[in-house]
């Protein structure tokens, strides 16, 4: 069975950075303040959970989760 993972932006804590979008653009919206949410209802599409954790390890306010479901 293969692992799904999900993102998750906390928006409390998002600051804006804006550094998940730039390493992954497919996994993350910016609204008009430039605040990250996760695209959709934040399911990884196969082949970009590598794009996921690097998103996670990259955000400096800590706001990204990777959940594996
Ligand atoms: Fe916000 Fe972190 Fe992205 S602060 S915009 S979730 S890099």
């Amino acid at each position: 069975m293969t692992e799904r993972l999900k993102v998750h932006v906390d928006p409390d804590k998002c600051q804006g950075h804006a550094r998940c979008k730039a390493l992954a653009p497919e996994l993350f919206e910016l609204d008009e303040y430039g605040n990250a949410r996760e695209a959709g209802d934040g399911t990884v599409p196969p082949g970009l959970e590598d794009k996921a954790w690097l998103a996670k390890s990259n955000c400096p306010e800590i706001a990204i989760d990777v959940i594996e479901e």
